[in-house]
């Protein structure tokens, strides 16, 4: 066996795949071969779920059949079993928990469950892809000892979601902010929730599961947990005045600073720019354009002393947050839009499967005696 390793599987490729390109000196990110950038002013989020689950554009009729389909009722909506199940869980659970708990839960209520061919798997992504978004708005309701409101179909993806949260109308920013948000955050190359979810996958186990890898892993701090850890830093810094000196004290501290750094990217992150432009255009709406304003202070002080650069995370959460949506609800929007990225990823490994089941060099003990005991 080569003894040949990279902590943390860096820059090793473990697979081939058609779904994402990252130009990690370039700062270039495309979808099927189309960029981000493009797709962002051109595009909707579900126009990017259709090219990636099925690797081009869709026609005009095939569009509509795919946005029906993601905005049915019938789709959208939550079992009222898994709403009860909803009902019982302490109200401090997080939104993350219960998004990982309900995606779990689902699965009992699915009926193409135990089906692996590409059909079902796609019948039970549009589902989920649904779903999600009802999970969550229903929990942030619920923990408010309010009661869920139902999905307009008439809405898109992201516009619902924000009706489904506040119960009012979402102004066209807000809905064109959300969209712009999901079609950022849809996919990304082997990142780490997508590896756990191909892994999952890979084992030939059900979309269900893999997603259920995936959200476990995007919920940590290194991954898209991040954003949410961003918002606590902007909450300490305060204010525009204070976010120069805190964060040079932070970096003298030697802390890590969420928001920035990435293992592909080199230069800024290609999304960063476009969340940062969406952040402003929101802060300004609501007159609050101080959280912008901290992140700016943060990022040309990170930028300049350590040369690391504002990822995905930098300022998503500023334009949530002006959208009134409380920080713990940051990385549950993240995984309602990655869910169309785990799903191509779940597709591609199942169309050609080999287990991914690694090797790690071994530094333990040589072997040793058992001692009983007693003798210990
Ligand atoms: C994304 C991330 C996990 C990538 O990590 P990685 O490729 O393993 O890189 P490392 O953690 O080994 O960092 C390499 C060097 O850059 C520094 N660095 C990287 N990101 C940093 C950050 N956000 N703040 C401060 N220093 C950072 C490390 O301290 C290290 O310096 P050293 O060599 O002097 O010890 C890392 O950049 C990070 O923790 N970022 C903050 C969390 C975040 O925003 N995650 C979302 C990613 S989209």
């Amino acid at each position: 066996m080569s003894s040949v390793f990279k902590e943390g599987l860096e820059d090793i490729v473990v697979s081939t795949s058609e779904i994402c390109f990252i130009d990690g000196r370039e700062g270039r990110l495309l979808y099927r071969g189309y960029d981000v950038d493009e797709l962002v002013q051109h595009s909707s989020f579900e126009e990017v779920v259709y090219l990636l689950w099925n690797g081009t554009l869709p026609s005009r009729k095939d569009l509509e059949a795919h946005v029906k389909a993601l905005n049915s009722t019938a789709n959208r909506k939550l079992p009222p079993k898994l709403v009860t199940m909803l009902r019982q869980l302490p109200k401090k659970t997080t939104p993350m928990e219960v998004l990982r708990t309900g995606v779990s839960a689902l699965a009992a209520f699915d009926p193409d469950a135990a089906d692996n061919s590409r059909e079902a798997t796609t019948r039970k992504a549009i589902r989920l892809t649904a779903q999600m978004p009802t999970l969550v708005a229903a929990w942030e309701r619920l923990r408010r000892g309010k009661t869920p409101v139902a999905p307009n179909p008439k809405l898109s993806l992201a516009g619902n979601f924000v009706y489904m949260l506040s119960g009012k109308k979402p102004t066209d920013l807000a809905t064109k902010t959300f969209d712009v948000a999901l079609i950022l955050h849809a996919d990304h190359e082997f990142n780490a929730s997508t590896f756990a979810a191909r892994v999952t996958a890979a084992t030939l186990s059900d979309l269900h599961s893999a997603i259920v890898s995936g959200i476990g892993a995007l919920k940590g701090p290194l991954h898209g947990g991040a954003n949410e850890q961003v918002m606590r830093m902007v909450e300490q810094i305060k204010t525009p005045e204070r976010a120069d000196a805190w964060i040079r004290k932070a970096l003298a501290d030697k802390a890590r600073i969420m928001g920035f750094g990435h293992r592909v990217y080199r230069v800024e992150d290609p999304r960063a720019k476009h969340l940062r432009r969406l952040a402003s255009e929101l802060g300004k709406q609501v007159g609050n354009t101080s959280y912008v304003k901290i992140l700016d202070t943060v990022a040309r002080v990170v930028t300049e002393e350590k040369k690391i650069y504002p990822n995905v995370d930098l300022y998503s959460g500023a334009a949530y947050a002006s959208m009134g949506i409380p920080t713990d609800e940051f990385t549950p929007i993240f995984a309602m839009s990655r869910v169309a990225g785990w799903a191509a990823h779940v597709l591609e490994q199942h169309a050609h499967n080999r287990l991914i089941r690694p090797r790690a060099e071994y530094t333990g003990h040589a072997r040793q005696q058992y001692v009983p005991i007693e003798r210990r």
